[in-house]
């Protein structure tokens, strides 16, 4: 898309916010004030902060003289307490070793405590109209939708491929006004109609290319955070028949499933066929369907054997012992029985003999 920062300030002079409180100044102590307040906090509960912080700390140097007891108090209810501690020092920085006045360079701005890399693009292009592209995670959604970057933004390569691809989509020849209409595009655009719930993408100057839209993947782009992976554990289980009844085994009363009616385990298909010897079978064990059990520490992989006794209901309950039990398919419900071995016996409900 050649034109997206001609269409991106387009929309935000028509269509994005202008009258924010810290809007309509170059003043980079302000720009500043609010980029920081608004790293980790929504608009509409800086507003009051913003208002009662530069009341009482009208300039960068009233804020480096204060003790930082009143930084702190002011502060108090905005959280990210850290960023009320690297305002407090960052002001006195500036007073130290910039003269009271705000460096305009991006490297520079971003050297300074509790400025990363898009806050200072977003001090540098509103305040001294440098051509610099902001990054914050709104964006991230913005480019990861439009551009249909695959992959977890807070992963490094990732996130690296997107500083390049928005540093390729600044506005060049850009007067300050258009680069800061450019930047504020960016986050109104993230904040108002491409949000991540459910975006307005009716509205958007970018529908008819957006990847995510055109494709319908707005709910997977940008793609979510992987998921931890878990350890495998893996058991056979038997299911022992007998017409329409199986055995059950009491399982220990800790660990997994402690206490519930299940299918008699082994480690591995050998011994579990010989546990069906024990219990009367003549060794023969057919697969069935493996399953998968997803606990909240680790993955469950199931393989269960299917083994086939003739004996009849009367002779069964000799096979039984405490912690064993013959139970008709039909009467699952009287035992606690695991939701995926419960399953597995549904599925075996009027088939075979
Ligand atoms: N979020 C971060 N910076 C912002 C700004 N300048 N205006 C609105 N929301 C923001």
């Amino acid at each position: 898309m050649s034109d997206f920062s001609t269409r991106l300030i387009a929309w935000q002079r028509q269509h994005g916010r202008h009258d924010l409180p810290w809007q309509n100044t170059r003043d980079p102590y302000r720009i500043w004030l609010s980029e920081i307040m608004l790293q980790q906090t929504q608009v509409s509960t800086v507003i009051p902060y913003y208002a009662k912080f530069l009341a009482r700390f009208p300039s960068v140097a009233a804020l480096a003289a204060a003790p930082s007891d009143d930084v702190m108090a002011l502060w108090a209810g905005l959280g990210y307490y850290t960023r009320a501690r690297n305002l407090h020092r960052c002001a006195q920085v500036v007073v130290e070793q910039h003269g009271g006045a705000f460096p305009a360079s991006v490297e520079e701005l971003a050297e300074l405590p509790g400025i990363g890399r898009s806050t200072a693009a977003a001090i540098a292009s509103f305040a001294f109209g440098a051509r610099a592209t902001i990054l914050d995670g709104n964006v991230k959604r913005v480019l990861a939708r439009v551009f249909g970057v695959e992959g977890f933004p807070g992963e490094k390569k990732v996130e690296n491929a997107m500083w390049t691809l928005a540093e390729s989509l600044l506005p060049s020849n850009a007067s300050d006004a258009e680069v800061s209409a450019y930047t504020q595009g960016l986050m109104d655009l993230g904040a108002t109609l491409c949000v991540r719930g459910k975006p307005d993408c009716l509205r958007c100057p970018f529908a008819a290319d957006c990847v995510a839209n055109v494709t319908g993947r707005q709910r997977l782009l940008p793609t979510a955070r992987p998921k931890k992976t878990v350890p495998t554990r893996s058991t056979w289980m038997l299911v022992l028949r007998d017409g329409n009844a199986v055995m059950l085994e009491k399982r220990p009363p800790s660990g997994i499933w402690g206490g519930l009616w299940s299918l008699p385990e082994a480690a591995d298909e050998s011994a579990l066929a010989e546990r069906a010897r024990a219990f009367g079978g003549d060794g023969a064990v057919a697969p069935l369907a493996p399953l998968t059990h997803v606990f909240t520490h680790f993955k469950l992989d199931i393989e269960p054997r299917l083994a086939q006794l003739d004996r009849g209901v009367g002779a069964l309950a000799a096979l039984a012992d405490g912690d064993t039990a013959w139970v008709a398919l039909s009467d699952l419900d009287s035992f606690g029985v695991p939701a995926p071995v419960r399953k597995l016996l549904d599925s075996l409900q009027g088939s075979l003999i």
